[in-house]
């Protein structure tokens, strides 16, 4: 089995054009393998977020290449892409991006809704999910009746309760305290314990360091280099 789960190879990404074009992502090698638990770590503005994005594969690549389960998303059709992120993809974002006008329960259905289950189906799934993340009591709130942390949490219920092979999360624990950031946490390595499960995390919250097998330090569009906290080991990209 192959045990890499993503790769970029000499990923080039930019925004606007002319004077006010900025390159972001600037030939971006990296790799993330089966049954890890990866964190992306450096200064805000490095584009962690643009390379998680390009990984995920809501933005696409001015040039380079994206692998994700051996499926080259840079090759990919819009609409295919969309399809492979529906079944392998779980993203918790930055700005927990739930819809207002959808309860808990119901936001949380919505992958699973997407793959064809049924209402019924989906809101035991989901409500088992919430149960998980400390937000039982909660199913039926709307995000504007809920804390920062609470949204958060429904935002990586939705996230997991599809089973994905695949979790991208962008700050998961910014907006959580020590006990709920450490619930969280555990569940993320609990999918990141199994063989054919990949996790990648993006962070500034050094109380979490101490989960991730491995460290990615990103710093100005490039990977500076990649530690193992377990064994001291550095590799230099
Ligand atoms: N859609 C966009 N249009 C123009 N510029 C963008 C866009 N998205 C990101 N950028 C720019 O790309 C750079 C990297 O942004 P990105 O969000 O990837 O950083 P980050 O490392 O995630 O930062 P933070 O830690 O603050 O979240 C920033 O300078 C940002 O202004
Ligand atoms: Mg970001």
């Amino acid at each position: 089995m192959n045990r890499i789960a993503v790769r970029t190879s000499c990923v080039c990404k930019g925004f606007g054009e002319g004077e006010s074009r900025t390159e972001v992502l600037k030939e971006v090698n990296f790799e993330a393998q089966m049954g890890e638990l990866l964190m992306l770590v450096g200064p805000s503005g490095c584009g962690k977020t643009t390379l998680l994005s390009v990984i995920a594969g809501t933005l696409g690549v001015d040039r380079g290449e994206v692998e994700v389960f051996d499926s080259p998303l840079h090759r990919l059709q819009t609409k295919e892409v969309t399809q492979f992120r529906a079944s392998n993809i779980g993203f918790i974002f930055q700005q927990y991006n739930l819809i207002p006008t959808l309860n808990c329960i119901e936001n949380v259905s919505v992958p699973l809704r997407i793959q064809g289950a049924t209402a019924a189906d989906a809101e035991d799934k989901a409500a088992a999910m919430l149960e998980t993340v400390g937000l039982g009591k909660r199913i039926r709130h709307r995000p504007n009746m809920l804390s920062g942390g609470q949204q958060q949490r429904v935002a990586i219920a939705r996230a997991l309760v599809h089973d994905p092979k695949l979790i991208i999360c962008d700050e998961p624990t910014a907006a959580l305290d020590s006990e709920n950031g450490a619930r969280v946490m555990e569940i993320l390595r609990g999918v990141a314990a199994r063989p054919d499960r990949c996790v990648i995390i993006v962070t500034h919250d050094n109380r979490i360091f101490r989960y991730a097998d491995r460290m990615t330090h990103m710093e100005d569009g490039r990977i500076h280099h990649t530690d193992n906290p377990e064994t001291g080991a550095m590799e230099r990209q």
